[in-house]
């Protein structure tokens, strides 16, 4: 893929822990890449798979869910919830020809900065690699 490809990517942050990390990571003057779009959430449990489909739709070449730590999720299962709405994601994407890598789930804490922006270039890299959605493509057609 060429190095002109600027993937948008949507990363739906739980402000407890992502999104605290993405501030983090502000503070701490590590950069990551400006085409990761944060969409703060009160919970990833509030992350549904209509959410997910929609980004895509929306023009989104890659999407993912950053939530607490498995076990510290503030509404007790929430993270748990979006785990199996990302692989149900994954599942679809895949039953129509779509790379499932396109979507992930993470988790992280708030004291995680650093792994913030390790995920916003590890996610930029893969969609690098993947190229634009397909679903870009159809809707430019
Ligand atoms: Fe952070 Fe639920 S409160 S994922």
């Amino acid at each position: 893929m060429s190095d002109s490809f600027e993937p948008q990517i949507i990363a739906f942050c739980c402000k407890y822990c992502a999104y605290a990390a993405a501030d983090l990571a502000g503070s701490m003057r590590l950069s990551y890449p400006s085409n990761v779009k944060i969409t703060q959430v009160p919970c990833t449990g509030r992350v549904d798979i209509v959410h997910l489909l929609r980004a895509f739709e929306n023009g989104a070449d890659g999407v993912y869910v950053a939530g607490c730590m498995e076990g510290d999720c503030h509404f007790v299962s929430g993270n748990l919830k979006a785990r199996k709405r990302v692989e149900y994601v994954k599942k679809t994407l895949a039953e129509l020809g779509i790379e499932p890598e396109r979507v992930e789930m993470y988790n992280l804490s708030s004291a995680m900065g650093p792994r913030f922006a390790e995920i916003a270039n590890e996610m930029t890299a893969r969609i690098k690699k993947l190229g634009p959605s397909p679903l870009n493509n159809k809707k430019a057609a």
